[in-house]
């Protein structure tokens, strides 16, 4: 079937209609992942659109605190390759090294292109891009000092990033449809993907997006758990449109706990804090991740702070009456400094602690933070769909990116700095790319109408379900079982007890009730289909966790206590929903791009 540029066509069986868009390139998600690639494919003269279920200024960008990594050495001594190093290290090994290569070697490019596009970044006396230290980033592949690598926009990196972004987008013609929630990726008769549909929540009109290649840029899933410092966008959105599109996600066993949210409240409180100089100490006054990381001090990676939190908690040595937090102190630090390089975080601790931050501690706790784990890509950003022969097979006229995709850069623990990295060098990658391989001339493939049919078919079978449980009371079910079994600290069989119980929840989806009817502004519809997002993807995350018997990274297993390289240095794969899978899993790829650094070889992993 042949479409006009933009038609119309009835669907009479659904009784729906649908709108047709035709493009070379649909970004879905307008975050910094999403605007980067859009940006940059708009500016190639590819017609682009932009889809985001919330305003792009709203994306979940917007709240990154503490800066992005990238080796500019303005404040010390620095280099891409050292960068390099403590990524890999950070990742325990399981990051891919060539991606890795990708997202160092371009991250001091990516910056100052953000400097030309107008970002506000902090200066130094000198004029230069300010940048801090940041958890396992050091100099001299770990044996120097730590690096100040972090380019920093006071503490409010994330919205300056993403207003920036936004702006150079408007400016490059990025056309926009904000507010569309995503259903599913749409295919031709050949099972080949070809777009996406989705609805305005607006009015609840359908749109098929038709384009050469489809971006998701959809963020990560945090809200999987109960305490996160996501915002409640963070649904997984992606991840549950690749698993129904029968894909795999990778790595989703690979939670990242931040060392420091808000103890009760779970607002984040940046690595910043502690790259200016704040210090964790125990109930004892003792300062105690002198003993557990000598070098990298209060500075160490996040897994590992988290976990020596978690310890020193369970030891009966945390904060408060309950004993169930540490201290952050930054009381002894400059009140000058305090208010202009951490002015977001000073506010977030009156308002949530009503605590001056320059004259008490703040009460932390880890907090779900990040997801390693995602849609597996290679360097380019296109997504693998590797099969048992060819563990690299991409899926053509599909990319991921930013904390939707595994590229997998951060492996089994992400550095604080590399996920706005991650963001711009590999939306500015995957728009590169783009352009190499969109021939603007051919024609469009055309959507097969009975996939068409059946998406829709989906969409209101989750409208009209006649059920007796409440999207809202399902999704806190849901929640506090995966923050009760998949925690910091992990072992058989509680992991065994949480994917027993999402295995029975998931099949209360069955029996949901939507109570708005209505096609405006149907917010119960949408929470609907992110809870079953949600839910594909708690699934994914716990068996994905119990198949995984070591510790790596984010991932501590304490009947599995030690990293396992013989047997565990590899990618986990999920295919499927939480009561019908399989796990594969892919080598992780121990090669580089260039003769300028060499792989850097497993080792022991100590700060
Ligand atoms: O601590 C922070 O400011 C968070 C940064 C990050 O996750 O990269």
């Amino acid at each position: 079937m042949v479409f006009p540029f933009s038609s119309f066509y009835r669907c009479y069986f659904f009784n729906m209609n649908y709108t047709d868009h035709k493009l070379d390139v649909v970004v879905l998600g307008a975050g910094g992942a999403g605007l980067r690639a859009a940006l940059g494919c708009s500016e190639q003269g590819l017609k682009t659109a932009c889809v985001s279920k919330v305003y792009p200024t709203r994306s979940h960008t917007v709240a990154a605190q503490g800066g992005i990594g990238a080796a500019l050495a303005n404040m010390g001594e620095d280099s891409w390759q050292w960068h390099m190093f403590d990524t890999v290290k950070g990742s325990d090994w399981l990051g891919d090294q060539d991606s890795i290569e990708y997202l160092c070697s371009n991250a001091v490019d990516s910056i100052v292109e953000l400097e030309h596009y107008g970002m506000p970044f902090s200066r130094t006396d000198d004029g230069k891009i300010y940048q801090r230290p940041f958890g396992g980033h050091m100099t001299k592949n770990g044996k120097g000092e730590p690096a100040s690598r972090a380019c920093a926009a006071a503490d409010r990196t994330g919205h300056a990033l993403l207003h920036t972004l936004y702006q150079q987008s408007l400016k490059n013609d990025v056309d926009f449809y904000n507010e569309y929630f995503a259903i599913d990726l749409l295919k031709d008769d050949n099972d080949a993907i070809c777009g996406l549909l989705a609805i305005s929540i607006e009015d609840g009109s359908l749109h098929r997006f038709i384009a050469k290649m489809t971006i998701l840029a959809t963020g990560g899933y945090g809200r999987i758990f109960q305490s996160s410092t996501s915002a409640h966008i963070c649904t997984g959105d992606g991840a549950g449109i690749a698993l129904r599109a029968g894909l795999p996600l990778s790595d989703m066993e690979f939670i990242q706990f931040h060392p420091t949210g808000i103890y009760g409240v779970g607002v984040l409180i940046s690595e910043a804090a502690r790259g200016e100089g704040g210090i964790l100490k125990n109930n004892e006054g003792t300062r105690f991740m002198l003993e557990y990381a000598p070098n990298a001090k209060d500075l160490a990676a996040r897994d590992v702070i988290s976990r020596f939190i978690s310890k020193e908690i369970s030891a009966g040595r945390g904060c408060g009456p309950n004993k169930d937090y540490i201290n952050l102190h930054l009381e002894h630090l400059d009140a000058d400094m305090l208010a202009k390089r951490l002015p977001g975080i000073s506010e977030s601790v009156k308002a949530f602690c009503g605590r001056d931050i320059s004259k008490e501690p703040i009460p932390v706790i880890p907090t779900v933070h990040y997801c390693m784990g995602g849609i597996p890509t290679n360097f380019k950003a296109e997504v693998l769909k590797p099969s048992d022969s060819n563990t690299e097979e991409v899926c053509e006229g599909l990319m991921a990116i930013g904390e939707a995709a595994c590229a997998s850069v951060h492996g089994a623990n992400r550095l604080g700095t590399n996920a706005l990295a991650e963001l711009v060098v590999f939306g500015r990658g995957a728009a590169i790319q783009a352009g190499q391989v969109i021939d603007t001339k051919e024609s469009l493939r055309t959507p097969s109408v009975s996939q068409t049919n059946s998406i829709i078919e989906r969409l209101e079978s989750i409208k009209s379900n006649k059920g007796d449980v409440s999207v809202g009371e399902l999704r806190e079910r849901m929640q506090k079982t995966v923050q009760k079994r998949f925690g910091v600290y992990r072992e058989s069989e509680t992991l065994k007890l949480g994917n027993d119980e999402l295995a029975s929840m998931s099949q209360d989806l069955k029996h949901i009730k939507v109570k708005d009817q209505s096609d405006v502004f149907n917010t119960d519809l949408v929470e609907a289909l992110e809870l079953h997002n949600l839910m594909q993807v708690a699934g994914s995350v716990g068996v994905s966790a119990e198949q995984r018997t070591e510790s790596r990274g984010a991932h501590a297993r304490e009947d599995f206590p030690d990293r396992d390289d013989e047997n565990w240095l590899k990618h986990t794969l999920f295919w499927g929903d939480v009561t019908d899978y399989k796990v594969t899993h892919r080598p992780v790829r121990m090669t580089t791009l260039s003769n300028q650094i060499s792989v850097i070889q497993p080792q022991v992993r100590v700060y």
